[in-house]
C-alpha cells in the first residue's frame, strides 16, 4: 500500500474526489490532508471521509522540517498538490525527490506561475480571449508551475463564458483525469 498526502488550501472538492476514488483501492490510501488555512473547507471534507487533517502555517512549509516529521509519521509516500497556495521549498523537494505533484487549471506555460490561482487564472485566460483552456498535471520544482509536465487535457472556451463558468468546466476535467493519473504516477514510482 502507498500512502498519499494530499496538500490544499481551499475548498478541497478535488482532495474529496482523489479520497473516494482509491476508498476502495488495494494499493493506493489517501492518509493524510495537510493545509495552511484552519478555515479551509477541505478540513470539514476530511473529517467526514475519516482522513486526517492539519494545519500549518505558511513557514513551516517553506523550513520543511515540521512537515517532513509528519508526513514520516503518517508513513507519506507520495503527495498531491490539489488547490495548494503555498510555495514548496527545497527541504520538502529533497525529501520526496519526484514525488510531488500538481494541478494547476490551466494549459501550462500559459497562465501560470505565482499568484496564478483558481478564478484568477480563469479570469486571464477569457481576458486574453483564448479559444481553449484546461488542466496541467506535473511535478513540481522550486518555481512556481514550471515543473515537467506529466498530462494536459483541454476543454473549449465559450464566447459567454465567465470566470465560474469556465472554472466549472475545468474542474470537471480535474474530476475525471486527477486521479487517474495520480493512479498510474504513483503506480509507477520507486
Ligand atoms: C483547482 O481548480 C486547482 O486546479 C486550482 O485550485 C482549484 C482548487 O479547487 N489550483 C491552482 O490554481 C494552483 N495554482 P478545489 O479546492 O475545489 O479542489
Amino acid at each position: 500500500m502507498k500512502n498519499i498526502a494530499i496538500f490544499a488550501s481551499g475548498n478541497g472538492t478535488n482532495a474529496e474526489n482523489i479520497a473516494k476514488y482509491f476508498s476502495k483501492s488495494e494499493s493506493i490510501k489517501v492518509s493524510l490532508i495537510l493545509s495552511n488555512k484552519a478555515e479551509a473547507g477541505v478540513h470539514e471534507r476530511a473529517a467526514r471521509l475519516g482522513i486526517p487533517s492539519f494545519t500549518f502555517p505558511r513557514d513551516s512549509f517553506i523550513d520543511g522540517a515540521p512537515i517532513v516529521e509528519i508526513l514520516r509519521q503518517h508513513q507519506i509516500d507520495f503527495i498531491i498538490l490539489a488547490g495548494f497556495l503555498c510555495y514548496v521549498a527545497r527541504p520538502l523537494l529533497d525529501a520526496y525527490p519526484g514525488k510531488i505533484i500538481n494541478i494547476h487549471p490551466s494549459l501550462l506555460p500559459k497562465f501560470g506561475g505565482k499568484g496564478m490561482y483558481g478564478n484568477k487564472v480563469h479570469e486571464a485566460v477569457l481576458a486574453a480571449g483564448e479559444k481553449e483552456s484546461g488542466i496541467t498535471i506535473h511535478y513540481i520544482n522550486e518555481h512556481y508551475d514550471e515543473g515537467q509536465i506529466i498530462f494536459q487535457a483541454t476543454c473549449p472556451v465559450l464566447p459567454d463564458d465567465t470566470p465560474d463558468s469556465l472554472a466549472a468546466r475545468v474542474h470537471k476535467l480535474e474530476y475525471e483525469y486527477f486521479p487517474k493519473i495520480i493512479e498510474k504516477v504513483v503506480g509507477e514510482a520507486k
